[in-house]
């Protein structure tokens, strides 16, 4: 195994030989010298290779190009140029694979519109090997935080028989003949020929299932794939994302929200920390000042407010809204926004919604009108995390059911659970791409993930 060319620039000088395989990213020939900057996505810089034309032959060389995949050998030396430390002063140099003149990588800036249409190569850039370390960073520290804070992690299914959020945004799992649909007698598709012999699909949120394994121990997280069939062509809507869902049993909305701040400045910190130099570059080329603003967010304690004082807040300013708010409609983005960089100036969490806007399985507030769901929204993305406390008074949960029109049937078990030993429990989502949107400040969400997926695109 070869040294990473992370660990290549961090050696000292010396008479050894050393290997660094990469992909070239810029070729600069002068008279006798050919310098190669050779990247292999283990951090922003290349290691520059410098290499005397009388030492590795012109008919190797010119074969090499941007694009291209090089073994090099040879020594660690002091960089003669300003830009690095030290360089490799190359003794041999193996072409693996060639790269044509039609490479879509040049050298020049590309737009990350452009980018998005070379998905599969777009890891080769700076600002997506960036992201993606970043990404991987941020998963770790997700699994770190919970596995220190002794939650159990649990793979909830894909493919589900219930629909979690009630929303309808599911995709359709079948194996049936699209073309020749068997009926049943009254007309409708005949599920029972269908290959789990009832109707089942994709996953909007591993909640429910989660639930069950909360109240058996305790505290558990999920962290996997997410499907939504939601027809968002925006900038923080993908139709397949990864979602954190962690359910804490004997904790009500205080101890959710607790839990969630600490979680999002322990990943926070966790990034800066193990990932400065990617960050200094989305702070100069992303996002200016993204760096001290996430420093800034670590440092202070989220606000609070109900639903209803926010609206309070809101009313008064519905001339500047595309959509006025009064109380009792969904808060959009504009306004959580309007919330977090105009009123607090950082992370926002709201509570106690109206019952008619969130789904059917939060608590109910006395008032019989708010239910304890809790949002966290954060300047320029608004939500990030979705929660509540859940309803788990059986009588309670049956009769917002009924008034949803939800069959008691399909929710057989989750029912069971409010009967066996109830306990108040609760947790919530944090929509992953979300995360190191807020975390990179790339603007859009399609680039925060390897293949997006949204309305009308399926690339790859
Ligand atoms: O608010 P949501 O819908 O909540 C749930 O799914 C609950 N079951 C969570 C829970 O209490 N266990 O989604 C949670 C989060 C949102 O706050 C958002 O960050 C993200 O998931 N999210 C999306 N991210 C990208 N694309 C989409 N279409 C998203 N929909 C939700
Ligand atoms: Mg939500």
């Amino acid at each position: 195994m070869q040294p990473r060319i992370k660990a290549i620039l961090q050696m000292e000088p010396s008479e050894e030989t050393v290997k660094a395989e990469g992909w070239v990213r810029t070729k600069r020939d002068s008279k006798n010298v050919c310098f190669l900057e050779v990247n292999d996505g283990s951090c922003l810089k290349g290691l520059q290779c410098v290499i005397d034309k009388g030492v590795i032959p012109s008919c190797v060389l010119d074969r090499i190009g941007t694009g291209a995949s090089v073994l090099a050998e040879g020594k660690i030396v002091p960089s003669q140029g300003g830009n690095q430390k030290t360089e490799m002063a190359v003794t041999a140099l193996t072409l693996i694979g060639e790269c044509p003149a039609d490479y879509p990588l040049q050298k020049k800036r590309h737009t990350v519109e452009f980018l998005r249409e070379k998905a599969y190569l777009r890891p080769r850039t700076n600002l997506f090997g960036a992201v993606m370390r970043v990404r991987s960073s941020m998963a770790y520290a997700v699994h770190s935080f919970f596995q220190e804070n002794g939650f159990v992690y649990v793979n909830t299914p894909l493919i589900s028989a219930s629909d979690c959020e009630g929303a309808g945004a599911q995709f359709q799992v079948t194996t049936l003949d699209l073309e020749n649909v068997p009926k049943t007698e009254d007309g409708k598709v005949d599920y029972s020929k269908d290959f789990f012999g009832k109707m089942a699909n994709l996953t909007v949120s591993g909640q429910l299932e989660g639930e069950t394994y909360a109240t058996a121990m305790k505290n558990i997280y999920t962290f996997g794939p997410t499907f939504r069939a939601e027809n968002s062509n925006t900038a923080r809507h993908l139709a397949e994302f990864w979602m954190i869902e962690p359910e804490m049993a004997f904790c009500t909305l205080e101890g959710d929200m607790e839990w969630a701040e600490k979680f999002l400045k322990y990943v926070f910190s966790y990034v800066l920390e193990k990932n400065s130099e990617d960050m200094e570059f989305f702070s100069k080329f992303v996002l200016d000042g993204v760096v001290d603003t996430l420093r800034h967010v670590i440092e202070s304690p989220f606000a609070h407010m109900t639903y209803t004082d926010a609206i309070k807040v809101l009313e008064p300013e519905n001339d500047r809204f595309e959509f006025p708010v009064k109380w009792g409609v969904e808060i959009q983005s504009e306004h959580e926004r309007f919330l977090t960089e105009e009123v607090a100036k950082r992370p926002v969490i709201v509570t106690d919604y109206p019952k008619d806007i969130k789904a059917f399985y939060m608590k109910m507030n006395d008032d019989g009108e708010t239910v304890r769901a809790m949002d966290v929204l954060a300047p320029r993305l608004g939500e990030i995390i979705g929660g509540s406390e859940r309803e788990y008074r059986y009588d309670v949960l049956i009769k917002r059911m009924e008034e949803l029109g939800l069959k008691a049937e399909d929710y057989w078990w989750y029912l069971d659970l409010r009967k066996y030993g109830t306990v108040p429990h609760a947790g919530f989502g944090l929509g992953f791409e979300r995360a190191v949107q807020y975390v990179t400040g790339v603007a859009n969400i399609r680039d925060v993930i390897p293949y997006p997926r949204y309305v009308k695109s399926c690339e790859y």
